[in-house]
């Protein structure tokens, strides 16, 4: 700069016009950052708000205490549902997908003679742990469905679990059935049941071996039933028949005349 014109006049004017700059700057981030600033409203954020008001809505609604009827009739009406829906069918070992988790737990226990483990069962004086039979009621709730809270059987979704023959006889019939599902006519506690026309899916090929032994032991120990408690190595020892088709009435092992 010309030497002439450095004087404290000069100076002090290009202060005040940098910090004019400076602030103005500053001022116009602030305008910009104003008008960024709402809230950006993309899909997901749609979906989730909505979802929100779902839930708000399905608490509301359950927080003004549904009657019992209703609660019966929907339980009956999704039983129905599940009873008629037909279970995807893996028939031959060469459908089952390799590395796939029906494959694993096909590896993890293969196919065995009933015959040790019915006995086992039948023969066995272990007291029953109340504990399992806790946890075992708690995963109930889904065979409950359509085999009733209590087992008393649900019209055109189950046959009663009170009471039933095939509950409190051989153990294998029981692990096969939850793996498997079962078809075709059936006579429990002396009523006969042709009104199941798809039959029961297979309920059980996802639960551990632990979680499925405790529903065992808890519906032979609960309505009245009365038999011995279902080990879990007894559940393992069945895992190969998963993904066999459903198992025929016929083919169960007849359960001791009571
Ligand atoms: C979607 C409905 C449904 C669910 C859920 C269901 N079942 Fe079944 N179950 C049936 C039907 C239907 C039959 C009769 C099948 C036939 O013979 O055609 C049956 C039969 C049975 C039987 C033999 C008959 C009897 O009444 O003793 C047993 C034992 C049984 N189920 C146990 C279970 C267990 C344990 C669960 C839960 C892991 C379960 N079921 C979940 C529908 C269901």
């Amino acid at each position: 700069m010309d030497s002439s014109r450095d004087n404290l006049f000069t100076r002090f004017t290009t202060f005040w016009w940098a910090l004019f700059v400076f602030v103005g700057f500053g001022v116009l981030l602030a305008v910009i950052w104003l008008f960024n600033n709402s809230e950006p409203k993309n899909l997901e954020d749609v979906v989730a708000e909505a979802r929100y008001k779902n839930k708000e809505d399905v608490l509301k609604a359950q927080a003004a205490a549904l009657p019992q009827e209703t609660i019966d009739k929907a339980i009956s009406t999704v039983a129905t549902q599940l009873a008629a829906s037909k279970p995807a069918a893996v028939s031959t070992d060469a459908q089952i997908v390799p590395g796939s988790a029906r494959a694993k737990a096909k590896e993890a226990g293969g196919s065995v003679d009933p015959t040790a483990i019915n006995k086992a069962a039948a023969e066995s004086t272990d007291p029953v742990d109340p504990a399992v039979v806790e946890k075992g009621k708690a995963s109930y709730l889904l065979c409950g469905a359509c085999h009733g809270q209590n087992g008393e059987g649900v019209p055109m979704a189950g046959p009663p679990l009170a009471g039933s023959e095939w509950v409190t006889g051989p153990v294998s019939n029981l692990v096969i059935i939850g793996f498997r599902g079962l078809t075709g006519p059936i006579t429990v506690a002396g009523k006969e049941h042709t009104e199941f026309v798809a039959g029961m899916a297979p309920m059980a090929a996802a639960m551990t071996d632990e979680d499925f032994a405790a529903v065992l032991t808890y519906i032979r120990n609960s309505f009245g039933n009365k038999a011995s408690q279902v080990k879990p190595e007894w559940v393992k020892a069945f895992r190969g028949e998963i993904g066999k088709p459903q198992l025929p009435t016929s083919e169960l092992i007849k359960p001791e005349a009571k």
